[in-house]
């Protein structure tokens, strides 16, 4: 994995928090991480994420989603989806989970993030341990017939260039640590598989949802 470039700017001085981790996390009660949930468009990322983020947060735990359709109404307004606009799209969600994670938030982040070098530099950015892959696995067929905003349709007659799993590629995780298989479950089903993983790994600390 490349590192990732040096700052443009000169005369830089990184400054770091007063409370160590240990303190921090004691503190607060939880151990931030960034689950990052990939899949195709309407695989289920959003709807799970935000049962998620409702059982922790209902539970105590400081969870967050960052989702790439409303990400994309402000921090990315200006990416599209070409292959180098999504690398561009993930890097930045890449480095706003980072510092949420540092707060110890729990980030749920929802991206298609189709390209598998985008999602392992976004792993390669975290400390071990704080980057978890959830592949939202549901066929393309399924996400088609949910088709939950008419894109698959429009993208099937050729409205929508470049649409993932349609006429731009998708690849898969290679060894997620969560595959999440969705077809013909409830939600809230698939929501506490991902929320017990995180319990049994002791990612809840004391507060246990
Ligand atoms: S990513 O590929 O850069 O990770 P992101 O998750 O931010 O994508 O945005 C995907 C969402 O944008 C989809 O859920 C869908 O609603 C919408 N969208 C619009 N055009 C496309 C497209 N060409 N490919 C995929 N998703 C698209």
């Amino acid at each position: 994995m490349r590192a990732p470039p040096p700052p443009v700017a000169e005369n830089l001085t990184w400054h770091g928090a007063e409370l160590d981790l240990d303190a921090r996390r004691g503190l607060l009660g939880a151990r931030g991480a960034v689950l990052w949930f990939t899949g195709l468009s309407g695989s289920g990322k959003s709807t799970v994420t935000r049962r998620c983020e409702r059982i922790l947060i209902e539970q105590g735990i400081f969870a967050y989603v960052l989702d790439g359709d409303n990400v994309r109404h402000g921090l990315c307004r200006d990416l599209g989806f070409s292959p180098a606009d999504r690398t561009e799209n993930i890097r930045r969600i890449g480095e706003v989970a980072k510092l949420f994670a540092d707060a110890q938030v729990l980030v749920m982040a929802a991206f298609v993030s189709p390209q598998r070098a985008d999602r392992d530099a976004v792993r390669a950015l975290l400390p071990e341990g704080a980057f978890v892959e959830v592949f939202v696995d549901t066929p393309l067929e399924v996400c088609a017939a949910r088709d939950p905003k008419g894109l698959y349709q429009r993208a099937f007659a050729g409205e929508i260039p470049e649409f993932t799993g349609v006429s731009a590629p998708y690849e898969a995780p290679l060894s997620p640590e969560i595959h999440l298989r969705t077809e013909g479950r409830e939600i809230d089903d698939c929501a506490q598989e991902v929320v017990s993983w995180l319990r049994d790994r002791g990612y809840l600390g004391a507060r246990q949802a």
